[in-house]
């Protein structure tokens, strides 16, 4: 499911990357569906980069190292980072631009919005979904300019859409938040949902 939505998000293209590939599921929906020429799968972990070896066989190109380092001079068309820490795809991405990116961090989504709009990139999607009792973030990038709000930073920049799973986090959310402490940094979590609410009402 969770790599199914990121698979709908890849068009077709030349050279596809998937960096943390692990056991080669998406290469293998990408090889499967003839959405790229060139599949690359890449991991820092030799050993699961030979699952994703045993299951592509031939019809993929393996790096092994950390992040795009290993790719050396090969600039994919459309990359993938998925399924690990925030900091850790910041990292990956430091200093690089990328044609078409699609990464999914585990964790700090507004820091990864945040830093990723101000080094070049522009946010094309960004949603919610639900998968074995998990939300997760998918976000689609191209170069570009964008400036985002405080709200799109911590909500995704569709927040407005009122998408169903994502009313559903923000219920647990607020839910969550409600039975904490009522500290200063808590009411300021409150604010902002409530002004997600509001905006969300004004559109109904
Ligand atoms: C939890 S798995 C996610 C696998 C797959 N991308 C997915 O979304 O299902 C994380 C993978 O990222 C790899 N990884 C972690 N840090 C990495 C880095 N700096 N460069 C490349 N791969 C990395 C790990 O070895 C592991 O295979």
């Amino acid at each position: 499911m969770r790599l199914n939505e990121i698979f709908a998000l890849i068009d077709k293209t030349k050279i596809f990357a998937d960096i943390g590939c692990d056991h080669g599921q998406l290469c293998k929906m990408v090889y499967d569906s003839g959405k790229a020429e060139r599949i690359i799968a890449s991991d820092i972990s030799e050993a699961c980069l030979n699952k994703a070896r045993a299951l592509l066989k031939d019809n993929a190109e393996y790096y092994c190292g950390d992040g795009l380092q290993p790719l050396k001079d090969i600039v994919p068309d459309i990359t993938v980072i998925s399924g690990m820490g925030g900091n850790t795809i910041l990292h990956i991405l430091k200093g690089r631009l990328l044609p078409k990116l699609i990464i999914s961090p585990h964790n700090d989504v507004y820091k990864v919005r945040e830093n990723l709009t101000s080094e070049g990139y522009k946010i094309t999607e960004d949603k919610v979904i639900f998968d074995s009792g998990k939300f997760y973030d998918i976000i689609k990038l191209v170069p570009g300019a964008q400036n985002l709000t405080e709200l799109q930073k911590t909500f995704g920049v569709f927040f407005d859409r009122g998408d169903k799973v994502f009313l559903q986090r923000l219920a647990l959310y607020k839910k969550k938040i409600l039975s904490y402490k009522r500290t200063a940094e808590n009411e300021i979590k409150l604010q902002r949902i409530s002004e997600v609410e509001q905006c969300l009402k004004s559109k109904m």
